[in-house]
């Protein structure tokens, strides 16, 4: 399939034309990849089933597993959700922006978009690009997002088109995601509204809006034997470097002093920055990355996911990272690193 690309960084007299194409290609079933403040989305018709067949397929994704519909305005949930007054609650304080909540479903999101699911995930972005193509389009647009299966979330372009080219009919260029992790996701439709993904608007945050939120398991823990996941993204697989991944904590000369003993021929250590002269002065054949200032959550989110796919494309013997806190916004640092590292943390 020819892919096309738009650059579309804001929105403007010319950016209209590339929209509007765009929003044609959707209306026509076809797939659309578009920026978001999170992570960029490989969207579709959501009410339209052969939109999200394809994106399954394009994503190399299990079709349990189901779509977040992003619309354009809040309101716009009404004809695809059964809303309540927590929904509007947190709509009010965090729409558009990365939040996505789960509700009952209407019969006009097809089987296929959910996942055979009764409930629907909804999003309205913040970014602008995103809302004036669901805007043209018509229709709420359907987007997991735009890596292929197993790898990591791309927030810019040029990860984007090393996994889509050729797969989708149109990518939009806007430039790197603001925050670099996927929405805060919360499920809504039943008694406790309970967190299933942490981002950016955190659990505190939520809270001061709508009390009291629980915070699923798997937030934090893998899943247990038997055990039922509340998302199904949960139970799949998550994306892990080709090298094995380790999160360790500690002070840096504990650091240094463990990974120089554990000998690897290639390592790369991704270190805060006060942090990176002791350790390359410890380890000499050890790669150092910058992964900012150690209270600098903000960046560290930015960063995540673009840093391992540089990192896994140079074939490393063995990869460390640093174990992050779980307040505010470093839970969805912990959530996503963990599963990186597949569990396996060092505390020194
Ligand atoms: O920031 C984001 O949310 C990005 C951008 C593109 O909006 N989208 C995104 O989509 O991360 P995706 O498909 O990669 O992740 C959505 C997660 C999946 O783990 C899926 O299982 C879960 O949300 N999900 C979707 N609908 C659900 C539902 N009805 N109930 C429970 N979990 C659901
Ligand atoms: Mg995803």
């Amino acid at each position: 399939m020819k892919t096309e690309i738009f650059t579309v960084k804001s929105l403007g007299e010319r950016s209209q034309l590339s929209l509007n194409s765009a929003a044609t290609v959707i209306k026509d079933g076809g797939l659309v990849i578009f920026p978001t403040e999170t992570v960029y989305g490989l969207g579709g018709d959501a009410t339209n089933p052969s939109a999200a067949k394809k994106i399954y397929e394009a994503k190399g994704r299990p079709s349990d597993n189901p779509l977040i519909i992003h619309v354009d305005t809040p309101e716009m949930a009404e004809k695809y959700a059964y809303t309540n007054e927590t929904y509007y609650r947190l709509a009010k304080a965090f729409m558009p922006g990365p939040l996505t909540l789960i509700l009952k479903a209407k019969d006009t999101v097809p089987i296929e978009t959910r996942g055979g699911l009764d409930t629907v995930a909804v999003r309205c972005p913040e970014n602008e690009v995103a809302r004036e193509l669901i805007r043209l389009s018509e229709v709420p647009i359907a987007a997991p997002s735009a890596n292929l299966s197993g790898s990591p979330s791309p927030t810019s372009i040029k990860h984007v088109i090393d996994d889509m080219l050729g797969r989708v009919d149109v990518i939009i260029d806007g430039g790197d995601c603001n925050f670099g992790l996927e929405s805060t996701i919360v499920k809504i439709d039943g008694d406790t509204p309970t967190l299933l993904r942490p981002g950016k608007i955190t659990p505190a945050e939520i809270s001061a809006v709508i009390g009291e939120i629980k915070i699923a398991s798997a937030v934090t823990e893998s899943l247990k034997e038997g055990e039922r996941a509340l998302s199904p993204g949960m139970k799949y697989r998550h994306y892990a470097p080709a090298a094995p991944l380790a999160l360790i904590s500690g002070a840096a000369e504990e650091k240094a002093e463990y990974i120089k003993n554990e000998n690897h021929s290639k390592p790369a250590i991704i270190a805060y920055q006060d942090e990176i002269e002791t350790i390359s002065t410890a380890i000499p054949n050890a790669e150092v990355y910058n992964f900012g200032k150690r209270e600098d959550l903000e960046t560290q989110a930015h960063i995540l996911f673009y840093l391992l796919r540089e990192i896994d494309k140079k074939g490393y013997d063995m990869i460390y990272a640093p174990l992050p806190e779980q307040d505010g916004i470093g839970l969805a640092l912990y959530n996503r690193m963990i599963r990186a590292a597949a569990h396996k943390i060092i505390r020194l």
